[in-house]
């Protein structure tokens, strides 16, 4: 492994692997510089500027964008740093809907974190030219709305799609003053090829990309995916005994942070009335409850009735290799056939 380079952030020494931008490695140090078009996931662009920081014997400059250096020397607040991210800060201000109070984000925005951080000068924001913020609601999805107007045009969502998803359905459209993220013929997403995984909505630092379906947990718990036997790590959501939100587990192995539509959007049917809790047996043509016991008696009684090509099983994509490996090795040992399938085939 590389030597660790050392350097000074705010006077407080800092050690970093070669190639961690100034931005990374004073977040892992517990210092922190407002940024909005970063994130640790993707590649860094230096688009929002309101990173930027001193570098002693050098001009200001974007701390993503920045490698930390041996010896270095870096401050994070000055009377002129702040005044120049104050500028930046409202230059995005300026084109983005302010209606934190009825926004799914709020108190979950980077920008609010970061304007609370930085502050703006409220008479300068209103003499600053304005894009009108008459974009339509994009309610085509059916798990997540865009909504135009709070985007920030930070990237973040178009870098997720390109570098985690490998879709690249969406991408920065026009120019100027009317720069937005659109799909191919800035058509509704739903007619773009976004394979609703929402990795771009749990990345969007603001109220441009939410879940349709967002209400705040009162608790979570961390375990594992039910939908196949990939085994993702998921943080599933609870209030008043229902299911209301999943997140993906950062540093799960499976799946490293990421989701696709099943595990982020679709574990709703935990709370659906009609889901299956005690097995069902058919009594005189009517289904009806029954016990486990029951259940797997009547099964095991009517296998032995069947052998060879008579019997067939078809496994499922919910159960881990291990569960699939036993019902293959039950089919072929016990009922002696090869009659065997799986639902992800059909
Ligand atoms: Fe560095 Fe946006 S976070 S320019």
């Amino acid at each position: 492994m590389s030597e660790l380079i050392t350097l000074t952030i705010d006077g407080r020494t800092v050690q970093a692997a070669p190639g961690t931008s100034i931005l990374r490695a004073a977040l892992n140090s517990g210092i922190y510089i407002p940024h909005l078009c970063d994130h640790k996931d993707l590649t860094s662009v230096g688009i929002c500027r309101v990173c930027l920081v001193e570098i002693e014997g050098r001009r200001p400059t974007v701390s993503c964008m920045t490698p930390v250096e041996e010896g270095m020397v870096v401050r994070t607040s000055t009377p002129d740093l702040d005044q120049t991210r104050r500028v930046n800060l409202e230059l995005l201000i300026a084109n983005h809907d302010y209606n934190c109070e009825s926004c799914a984000k709020n108190s979950h925005c980077q920008l609010q974190k970061v304007t609370r951080f930085i502050g703006v000068d409220e008479k300068r924001l209103k003499t600053l030219r304005k894009a009108p913020l008459d974009q339509p609601l994009d309610t085509s999805n059916p798990f997540f709305q865009r909504d135009m107007n709070k985007c920030v045009l930070c990237g973040i969502c178009v870098r997720t799609c390109e570098e985690i998803q490998g879709d690249a359905c969406i991408d920065f459209a026009y120019r100027g003053i009317n720069t937005k993220i659109s799909v191919l013929g800035d058509r509704p997403i739903l007619e773009s090829t976004c394979v609703s995984c929402g990795e771009c909505v749990a990345r969007c630092p603001v109220g441009a990309l939410v879940p349709k379906q967002a209400e705040e947990p009162a608790y979570e718990v961390e375990t594992v995916c039910p939908y196949c036997g990939c085994g993702c790590g998921i943080v599933v959501g609870a209030r008043g005994g229902r299911v209301v939100s999943s997140r993906a587990v950062e540093d799960s192995p499976p799946n490293q942070g990421s989701l696709c539509v099943k595990g982020r959007f679709g574990l709703g049917y935990v709370n659906s009335p009609e889901r299956l809790t005690v097995p069902l047996v058919r009594k005189d043509g009517e289904l009806v409850e029954s016990t486990w016991e029951e259940a797997l008696s009547l099964v095991a009684d009517k296998f032995s009735g069947y052998r060879g090509d008579q019997f067939a099983a078809i496994s499922s994509a919910k159960c881990t290799s291990e569960d699939n490996y036993v019902v293959q090795k039950f089919a072929r040992a016990v009922m002696g056939t090869n009659n065997i399938d799986h639902c992800a085939r059909l």
